[in-house]
């Protein structure tokens, strides 16, 4: 993991060094301390903008090299379009579009945090910081040698010129826990899966004792002291034991109920006996994306030091082919008591996460339960990788989850649950099965889930699409994305949190 970006904090009216980054509105407007900033600049940035049919477009750039009138290298002009439709994620793309402005070796860089409207919230002003450390991630562990031409790492020191730099320096510390975070599932994703195997996965997960959060990790024994026969029932084809791990941050009130989010962690999926076809199998390592996400989560909650009470739960399994491998035709009884024909092995996050979902919700009574999973390939067919599939049994929930996704950038798109998607999973032998035919796939699924949630209000995040091999983006470039982090902690954030 390369991080190398240093961000400091500085008055809006300190001089300028190295590359120089503002913003103007839809109309070219600057802030009047950009405006003083730029002096007689500002006429050149007028005919730099027509001759590059610079509209202020949000997402939209400038860039000017050896400016005439200033001492820095470079100006950079971002485009905010009206900065009154703004969203915190617009921020963090225009901390992605400075980071990819730098070069290997030191450069130094300043950032004008100001809109025409005045200087940035200390939020807004750093939400740029937080992009450039996202858009900066690289996942460069394994590589020991660099490519011809390839250089080094970029290591930057960027002054971010703000309104109020005590505030800026306070809500930096809260912003930073949360893109560590994200960082935290980015690397948990891309690691191999011969690194990261469940015990491997409960190991770094463990890591989070530093911060203060409890951990219990269930052993293959435990889980089947408790009755986990569907979870246990995945893993025990693989060479790797099982395990469940339990976190708890409790920033709360003593004796409230906690929040709760729990995780699918398939750590590889080959399908299993039901095995799936070698093109693409590799990406299957990502398979734990939702486990990774509630653990980036929790990092975040807890370095941050949320005012709340959470659960995180990931179920941590390899599905593997064996001759000790679950068959088609199995039936096994979850944790509920509730039973499951198997039909085809390669449905095997639905099982870990019926008795991960049945244990949070009766050893934790939560407020309510959002999983994650890297569920359905019909997901992906359904929204593409722009959209999580959201389902859920509570209208509150699912609109404040659909609500954060718009103000985080990492949307979620709610589909239906119902009675006629509900008999399509019913079995002729056991209580259910665990796939519904070819119709609705991402539905038959959800509709498994909501069988091992015992009435609690519950949300269902499907991002399969979301979590890996996603397009590169303005801050992120890693394939693995940290899809979850940020919408989950805008949710708690907004919601849930003790004033
Ligand atoms: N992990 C996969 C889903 C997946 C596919 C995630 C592509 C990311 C990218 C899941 O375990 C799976 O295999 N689902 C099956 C379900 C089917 C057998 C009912 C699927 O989607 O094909
Ligand atoms: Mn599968
Ligand atoms: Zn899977």
């Amino acid at each position: 993991m390369s991080d190398a970006i240093k961000v400091g904090f500085v008055p809006l009216s300190s001089a300028a060094r190295g590359i120089l980054i503002v913003f103007c509105d839809d109309t070219l407007k600057v802030g009047a301390a950009t405006a003083k900033a730029l002096g007689g600049a500002a006429e050149l940035v007028k005919r730099a903008a027509a001759a590059a049919s610079f509209k202020g477009k949000t997402g939209a750039a400038l860039d000017i090299l050896a400016p005439e009138g200033l001492k820095t290298e470079r100006l950079i002009v971002i485009g905010t379009g009206k900065a009154s439709s703004l969203k915190a994620n617009d921020f963090l793309k225009f901390g992605g579009m400075a980071a990819s402005k730098l070069k290997a070796g030191t450069v130094a860089m300043t950032i004008m945090a100001e809109l025409t409207t005045g200087a940035m919230t200390s939020e807004q002003a750093v939400a740029i910081a937080s992009g450039l450390r996202l858009r900066a991630y690289k996942f460069d562990r394994y590589k020991t040698k660099k490519k011809d031409g390839e250089e080094g790492a970029v290591r930057a020191d960027v002054s971010l010129a703000v309104g109020d730099v005590a505030a800026a320096k306070k809500a930096f510390a809260s912003a930073g826990a949360v893109v560590d975070g994200v960082i935290i599932a980015r690397d948990l994703v891309n690691e191999p899966p011969n690194v990261l195997f469940p015990e491997e996965f409960a190991r770094r997960a463990s890591q989070l004792r530093k911060l203060g959060v409890k951990i219990e990790v269930l052993d293959v024994k435990a889980m089947q002291k408790l009755g986990m026969g569907a979870l246990l029932g995945v893993g025990q084809g693989s060479a790797r034991p099982s395990r469940t791990v339990i976190m708890r941050w409790d920033g709360g009130k003593k004796g409230e109920a906690p929040v709760a989010f729990v995780g699918k962690g398939v750590c590889f999926d080959t399908g299993g006996i039901s095995i799936k076809p070698a093109g693409s199998m590799e990406d299957m390592k990502g398979d734990m994306g939702g486990a990774a996400c509630v653990v980036g989560l929790m990092h975040a909650l807890a370095a941050r030091k949320a005012k709340v009470n959470v659960v995180g739960a990931i179920g941590l399994v390899e599905n593997m082919p064996d001759g000790n491998a679950q068959r088609p035709g199995d039936i096994v009884t979850s944790m509920s008591g509730q039973t499951i024909e198997i039909i085809n092995t390669d449905a095997e996050g639905r099982l870990v996460l019926a008795d991960v979902l049945w244990y949070v919700a009766k050893k934790t009574k939560p407020k309510f339960m959002v999983d994650l999973a890297t569920l359905t390939g019909a997901i992906v067919v359904a929204l593409g990788v722009d959209h999580a599939g959201m389902f859920s049994n509570n209208d509150e929930l699912a609109e404040r989850l659909l609500a954060a996704g718009i103000e985080s950038g990492e949307k979620v798109w709610r589909l239906p649950l119902g009675p006629e998607y509900d008999k399509l999973i019913d079995s002729q032998f056991a209580d259910m099965k665990n796939t519904g035919g070819r119709h609705g796939g991402s539905i038959t699924a959800a509709q498994f889930l909501q069988r091992f949630v015992d009435g609690t209000p519950w949300a269902h995040l499907d991002i399969a699409g979301t979590a890996m091999g996603t397009p590169k983006t303005d801050i992120n470039q890693s394939w693995g994305s940290g899809y979850g982090v940020r919408l989950l902690d805008r949710l708690v954030a907004d919601h849930y949190e003790r004033k």
